[in-house]
């Protein structure tokens, strides 16, 4: 190495410029079901060839990659196993995250962030350029990208769900109305927790996939910019930085509105200290406000940006409560 270079910074930002490869692995290893072909047993390149049609050759690279990356191991006969890490590319497993895989490596969320320097150019989200749609519109006319995106969420929120619950006083609640909820993962858990709750899971006609919920639920779909249904109290969970500060004072207000005078808000979102010192222990939250920024035009945000919104749809803070170990943090308003 000359005089002068750094020869380990150098490397540190060689692996940032090949960082994106690692990503396809991952989603191509899920998206061809070779975790799920696996299992808990081992297999051979030929018999996993067979059974996820590809070419045997590319796939023995494709595993071996896998096997620098620590997700699939080589046995001394040349069979495959999966390690800790790949395990959790198996569908339907706990702390699963393949569906999330798939998504943040779709084609067209690939494609957004090919473009991020036209949306750092222009502050769009370049996801509308590629498509002619903005992201929720796109999904709701892909049933099967709309799928993936849904469990994605899910899986997201399956390992947060006990934190969020046990952050979230619930104390003289009858009525709990979660708003943009999904497939009802999290109101699932929080209706496990309170046996007595009525719980309503409302979101977009093409969102509300509730497959998660029981009979003390009831699912009402809509547009949150038009209105929310009433209730004691009200979660939204990672609909906020979905938006721009606008459209989430507009959603806030629509919440604000279906509230009444002893309501409660909790808002689920992880929150951004925008100091320089926490910046490096913040990365995967920082990609994620690119990921907004590229995909929906939306954002993280710091305490005081939250503050702000929630004042402007005339509620107020009243609380911060880090939701166990999940990133995420509840934020309590109640009527200002
Ligand atoms: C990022 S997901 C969050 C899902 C869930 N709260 C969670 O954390 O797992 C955002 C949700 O907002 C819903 N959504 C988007 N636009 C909406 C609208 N105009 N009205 C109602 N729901 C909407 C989507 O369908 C999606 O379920």
């Amino acid at each position: 190495m000359s005089a002068g270079i750094d020869a380990a910074e150098r490397e540190r930002v060689v692996g940032l410029v090949f960082g994106f490869f690692p990503a396809q692995v991952v989603r191509t290893l899920a998206g061809l079901g070779v975790p799920d072909a696996i299992g808990d047993g081992s297999l051979g390149v030929e018999q996993l060839a067979g059974q996820t049609a590809t070419h045997p050759d590319a796939l023995a690279r494709l595993l071996r990659a896998a096997c620098g990356l620590d997700l699939v191991a080589r046995t001394p006969d040349g069979a495959y196993t999966l390690t800790p890490g790949g395990q959790l590319l198996r569908t339907g497993r706990p702390g699963s995250i393949g569906n999330l895989a798939q998504l943040f490596c779709h084609d067209t969320v690939w494609r957004s962030w090919g473009e991020l320097e036209w949306s750092v150019r222009t502050g769009e989200p370049s996801f509308e350029k590629i498509t002619g749609r903005s992201s929720f519109a796109y999904f709701a006319e892909h049933p099967d990208l709309n799928a993936v995106f849904t469990e994605a969420m899910a899986e997201g929120t399956r390992t947060a769900a006990a934190g969020i619950v046990a952050a979230c006083d619930l104390t003289g609640v009858t009525t709990l109305a979660d708003i943009g909820g999904g497939n009802g993962t999290l109101l699932a858990a929080f209706l496990d927790a309170h046996p007595d709750l009525q719980g309503i899971l409302f979101d977009s006609p093409s969102g509300a996939t509730a497959t998660v919920v029981d009979e003390r639920c009831e699912i009402v779909t809509g547009d949150f910019f038009q209105e929310v249904p009433a209730a004691d109290a009200h979660v939204v969970k990672s609909v906020v930085h979905d938006w721009d500060d606008e459209h989430c004072v507009a959603i806030l207000s629509r919440i604000r509105a279906a509230m009444p005078a002893h309501g409660v808000l909790f808002l689920v979102e992880p929150i951004l200290r925008d100091d320089p010192a926490a910046l490096a222990d913040q990365r995967i939250l920082l990609m994620s406000d690119l990921n907004m920024l590229v995909c929906l035009g939306g954002r993280e945000r710091t305490r005081e940006q939250f503050a702000g919104l929630l004042s402007a749809a005339g509620l107020a803070l009243t609380g911060v409560t880090p939701a166990g170990g999940s990133g995420y943090s509840v934020l309590r308003a109640v009527p200002a």
